[in-house]
């Protein structure tokens, strides 16, 4: 067996013959913090950040990062200096944001279920706008802005009902899923939205799913909510904004063909909005990229604890597990595992299963992946862990959160310490 599927990026590569995250030793960081951990390279991050700015070229952007991909206040802060937006689906994530330093105005809230206090406090805050996605929710908008005395501006989230060929857990645009408004119950909104005097219609939306394979139906889904903004400013709406949404893919390492590069979404995003002929000054063009901004850039670092045969399978148990990387066991998620200590060209590889220590079968990293030997105190590093890591972590079997660390070139920071026993019973009431 070979071991092509080991690959290295220019954030983590092999350096005298240990993997490093830029110019820092894996094995340092190990050392200072401990295993399992958490570790981005800033390069990776703001590289992404410039592939889409510059797929996007063609029009007036703002790059809105979906925080539920990565909400570490310092991966925040950096994207929000670079000139960054947020896209929020919680007041938490807003919270955040505000914290890390992303003005309002570049902060747009999207979400399928809003409470009432949360639009309350997104509309007290001056957020740049709230994607709508129900006729309920819209009530509840409007109430919120005549009892503040201050028109709400609001984006119009449509669901184009196209199929983004990619996982059914987080395909998002297709007719019978819970996102959106179709577009017909949209066209509806519309005459009202315009009529009130308490909402502003400044955007259109839509997302039709994460890690789009191919630009196509991206391409596709576009035209449809180009169209759809042609609608509404033919009926008298100032539009300021189109939101194509997320989808950008990232690479995790098991793609036996190469995803499209961000200029081939770019240039999907432009083909469908000259399609619908929505191309035209003063309207911005948004995006919402979560993964393709972060995930590349993290790799969740652990340590081997043991090794076990049962039967015909081979264990390797580490101490990173579902509570960091939920992952592989809710979507069956591939993510590369490299060896920190280079592998020799010719070492033999053994498919094994990568296990953590939860009491769960589903909790592993990695069924029957070929691995060169490993042996208890060995260092793994799991790549691709950037995004949906740290955010989708629990502390189940009282699992303390690891620590983050950000590297930038030759120096690397905590940017987030372990959590101590105080947070495993944090909020409870013992009489
Ligand atoms: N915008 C909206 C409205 C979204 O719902 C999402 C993701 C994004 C943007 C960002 O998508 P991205 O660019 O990261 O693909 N936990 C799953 C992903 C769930 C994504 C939900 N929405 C995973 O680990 O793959």
């Amino acid at each position: 067996m070979s071991n092509a599927h080991i690959s290295e990026s220019p954030w983590f590569s092999y350096r005298d013959g240990e993997l490093a995250c830029e110019q820092v030793p894996l094995a340092s960081i190990a050392a200072e913090v401990d295993t399992p951990a958490f570790v981005y390279s800033g390069a990776a991050i703001d590289h992404a950040y410039r592939s889409i700015d510059e797929a996007l070229s063609f029009a007036p952007h703002l790059i809105a990062y979906a925080v539920k991909a990565n909400g570490n206040l310092s991966v925040l802060a950096r994207l929000a200096s670079q000139g960054c937006g947020a896209d929020i689906v919680s007041v938490g994530e807003m919270q955040r944001a505000l914290k890390a330093g992303f003005p309002p105005e570049r902060i747009i809230y999207s979400g399928v279920g809003k409470r009432r206090e949360e639009i309350r406090a997104a509309a007290q805050a001056g957020i740049r706008a709230l994607h709508v996605e129900n006729t309920q929710e819209l009530d509840v908008v409007e109430s919120v802005a005549r009892e503040l005395g201050r028109p709400m501006s609001i984006g119009l989230r449509v669901n184009p009902d196209v199929d983004p060929k990619t996982h059914p857990y987080i395909a998002t645009g297709l007719r019978e899923s819970k996102f959106g408004l179709s577009i017909p119950v949209a066209e509806e909104l519309v005459p009202r939205i315009l009529r009130s005097e308490h909402l502003l219609l400044e955007s259109v939306a839509c997302h039709i799913g994460s890690q789009l394979s191919s630009p196509q139906p991206l391409r596709e889904a576009i035209e449809i909510l180009g169209r759809f903004a042609i609608h509404c400013i033919e009926e008298g709406a100032r539009l300021r904004a189109i939101d194509v949404g997320g989808g950008w893919p990232m690479h995790y390492g098991q793609e036996v063909d190469p995803y499209p590069a961000a200029s081939a979404f770019g240039d999907a995003i432009r083909e469908g909005l000259e399609a619908a002929d929505v191309l035209r000054p003063g309207i911005e063009i948004i995006t919402e990229p979560g993964r393709a901004l972060v995930g590349d850039a993290g790799a969740l670092l652990t340590r081997v604890l043991y090794t076990k045969t049962q039967g015909a399978r081979r264990f390797v148990i580490v101490d990173a597990a579902m509570t960091e990387l939920i992952r592989p066991a809710l979507y069956g998620a591939y993510h590369a595992i490299m060896p920190l200590v280079e592998p020799a060209p010719d070492a033999e590889l053994t498919p094994v299963d990568v296990v953590g220590p939860v009491c769960e079968s589903g909790d592993f990293v990695a069924r029957d992946r070929p691995l060169p030997g490993v042996e208890p105190g060995d260092l793994l590093v799991i790549r691709g862990a950037g995004a949906y890591g740290r955010e989708m972590q629990s502390m189940y079997n009282a699992r303390p959160l690891p620590p983050e660390v950000l590297v930038d070139g030759a120096r690397s920071r905590l940017v987030r310490r372990r959590s101590g026993p105080e947070a495993l019973w944090q909020g409870e009431i013992l009489e």
